[in-house]
């Protein structure tokens, strides 16, 4: 029989823990008997040809790396119908019988529609927004939460010096997630997500006047980027309360950086999974960490599923923040 071969890719935001499942994806399609070649910047790489045979040193020294060793990018040509089954070509061209995508729900998608086109595709969460409503987990989240609490607590310095309210701006566009768990390590008087609704007045003002009132006089509120408008919010407390406000948004600072031991870790585990689903012949499927576990699932049904936001841990915020 002759040797199999697979790929790997990243598409869409890179995420600190990337490179270790690429790495786990090559060296464990290497101990398994196959050929597994690097596509370069997302499917980008399928329509240029821009892919690359990978050995066990390709990936040497990368596991502690942020970014992504492959590049990534957003591809609209590859959402054509045209373009997925030029890629599918390519790869049978290259005898590419499957492909590891890492990357968010965008990049799921493309899995699925290449799968279509008759290469299997198997999906891998990375992302540090932990938007993916099948899996609990997406590779990237626990670096940048640890990053956005070391800006939060020098943000905090500064804020407790002056007897300042500082807004602080985390990354989520559609998600509350970084904030939610940054917010409670912070201590923050208020969190805004997009999954809750709020009030200004009865959310953060009156917060900050209850807490003013136990003898409190420097204040932490952290914002999702989906809610934003920090800056009218800094002016607004402000104007209201007379305390002086400053807004932070920590932007990008939060992609990058040497990943955590949770994000190299959970990434090896599941490079490891997608090759092992590729090796028995799936496709189509996504790996997840469901109960704490790593497993899979169909991809239209994983692509199906609502995300459900944590209450239960946004209600301790609530409590315990005053
Ligand atoms: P993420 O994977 O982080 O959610 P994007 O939504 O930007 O990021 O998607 C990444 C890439 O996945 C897109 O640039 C595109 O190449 C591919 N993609 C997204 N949606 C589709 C789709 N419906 N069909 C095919 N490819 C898609
Ligand atoms: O990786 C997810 C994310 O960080 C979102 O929170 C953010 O809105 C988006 O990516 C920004 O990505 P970019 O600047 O690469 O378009």
């Amino acid at each position: 029989m002759s040797q199999k071969s697979i790929a790997v890719l990243t598409s869409g935001g890179d995420a600190p823990g990337m490179n270790a499942a690429v790495r786990a994806v090559v060296r464990s399609g290497i101990n398994m008997g196959m050929k597994v070649y690097g596509v370069y910047r997302g499917y980008n790489g399928l329509l240029n040809g821009d892919v690359k045979e990978m050995n066990l040193r390709s990936v040497s020294e990368i596991i502690g790396n942020g970014g992504t060793m492959l590049y990534t990018a957003r591809s609209e040509e590859f959402k054509k119908k045209e373009a997925q089954e030029r890629a599918a070509d390519y790869c049978r061209s290259m005898g590419i019988s499957g492909v590891v995508v890492i990357g968010g729900d965008g990049s799921f998608r493309g899995a699925q529609a290449l799968t279509n086109a008759g290469i299997n595709c198997i999906g891998v969460p990375g992302t540090i927004d932990n938007d993916i409503a099948c899996s609990e987990y997406t590779v990237g989240f626990d670096t940048a939460m640890n990053t956005a609490i070391d800006m939060v607590d020098r943000i905090r310095d500064t804020a407790q010096s002056h007897d300042r309210c500082s807004i602080v701006e985390v990354m989520g566009r559609r998600c509350g997630d970084i904030a939610l768990q940054t917010g409670i390590s912070a201590g923050a008087t208020a969190i805004l997500v997009p999954e809750v609704e709020f009030n200004i007045e009865k959310d953060v003002i009156s917060r900050i006047i209850n807490t003013q009132k136990t003898g409190k006089k420097h204040f932490i509120i952290v914002v999702a980027e989906g809610v934003g408008k920090v800056n009218d919010l800094a002016k607004y407390i402000e104007q209201r309360l007379g305390i002086e406000a400053r807004a932070t948004i920590l932007g990008h600072v939060q992609r990058g950086g040497t990943p955590t031991v949770r994000d190299r870790v959970v990434a090896s585990q599941m490079g490891y999974k997608a090759v092992e689903l590729l090796n028995q012949g799936f496709g189509n499927r996504v790996v997840v960490m469901r109960d704490g576990k790593i497993t899979d699932l169909d991809i239209d049904e994983a692509l199906s599923m609502e995300r459900v936001f944590d209450m239960e841990l946004y209600k301790v915020a609530m409590t315990i923040s005053i």
